[in-house]
């Protein structure tokens, strides 16, 4: 299929919140309302701030209210929460929260592991959020984990995930992030995910939420733009991974995906040397090293001039 012209895609920056639960230090708020400014300031405008989950489970993320309190307000930026449960949908609303993401997975195993309940249970979970959420008027995102593979039971059938794609559009969110979460998805399967899923739901309720773990996600995103794709998930600076998915390293670079975006000539409103300064902050908060490739060119020829 031919690249379509003149296209434009939305990013949703998830580096504040699948980027940081993985880390071994957990930064505190102001580091992370720091970082999420410096992010919108960049062009984002999707911004996981993040999760209102269990702290015992990932204390990483042990704060998320005190980042929504402190965080600017602006029309033009959604700052939003993951809950796994009507607990932490109720947490996210008494911040102000005006959008969250909820998560169920395609694999019963990594289903219990994450979430402690099997994926019909989960589902259930992901109704409840809904209607309470569409009570309050509050948008959901869902994401289905494990998509091109699980971390403890290997492959994924696709048409499994393209039948809890259609039961969560049917249940009223207005997106699904398909998560390669081991980040083991090649294009092939990538393009055959895509094809079951708009089988039974339109393309344009789905996003792409690749990990990096094998080095395909920017060919996978490549795939996926090819088959009518249009919102992507990425993380500043490569961070990311699931405390439950063993293995698994971080999400696309955001970097990265502006970098393949600009050469496609895909608009996406987010300025690269922005974000490449903002990596380099966290980069030094997390004591890390970079781990976006397009980054770590820009700074060697920022460094040499050439
Ligand atoms: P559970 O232990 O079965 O929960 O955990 P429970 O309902 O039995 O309650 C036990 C305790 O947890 C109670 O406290 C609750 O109040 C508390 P206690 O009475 O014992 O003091 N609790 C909560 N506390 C804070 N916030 C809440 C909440 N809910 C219950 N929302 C639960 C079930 C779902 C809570 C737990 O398993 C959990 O928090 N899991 C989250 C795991 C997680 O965050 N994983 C990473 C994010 S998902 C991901 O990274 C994948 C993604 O990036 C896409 C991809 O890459 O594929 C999204
Ligand atoms: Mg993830």
């Amino acid at each position: 299929m031919a690249m379509p012209n003149k296209q434009s895609i939305r990013l949703v920056e998830v580096g504040a919140r699948d980027g940081l639960q993985n880390e071994h230090l957990t930064l505190p708020p102001e580091t992370r309302v720091q970082l999420l400014t410096h992010l919108a300031d960049a062009g984002l405008r999707t911004l996981e701030a993040g999760a209102f989950v269990s702290p015992r489970w990932v204390p990483q993320m042990a704060g998320s209210d005190q980042v929504f309190k402190q965080l600017p307000m602006r029309p033009s930026v959604s700052w939003t929460a993951l809950v796994p449960n009507l607990q932490g949908l109720e947490a996210a609303l008494a911040v102000g929260c005006q959008e969250v993401a909820v998560f169920v997975a395609a694999s019963e195993a990594f289903s219990q592991k994450n979430t402690n309940c099997s994926i019909a249970e989960s589902l259930t979970r992901v109704q409840q959020v809904i209607d309470r959420a569409k009570a309050a008027q509050v948008k959901v995102r869902v994401y289905v984990s494990c998509v091109m593979g699980c971390p403890f039971t290997g492959r994924v059938d696709p048409n499994k995930v393209a039948d809890i794609s259609a039961s969560l559009y049917q249940m009223g969110c207005y997106e699904i992030s398909l998560g390669d979460t081991v980040g083991t998805g090649t294009p092939a399967a990538t393009k055959a995910l895509i094809a079951a899923c708009a089988q039974q739901v339109p393309v344009a309720a789905l996003a792409g939420h690749f990990h990096d773990t094998y080095a395909m996600a920017i060919a996978n995103i490549y795939a996926a733009i090819e088959a009518g794709v249009s919102v992507f998930d990425s993380s500043v600076a490569g961070l990311g991974g699931c405390p439950y998915s063993p293995g698994a390293t971080g999400n696309v670079a955001t970097e990265n995906l502006v970098y393949l975006l600009d050469g496609l000539g895909i608009e996406h409103g987010v300025n690269l040397d922005a974000l490449i300064e903002t990596g380099e902050f966290i980069n030094a908060a997390l004591g890390r090293k970079e781990r976006s490739s397009v980054a770590r060119a820009l700074l060697a020829k920022h460094r040499t001039g050439a």
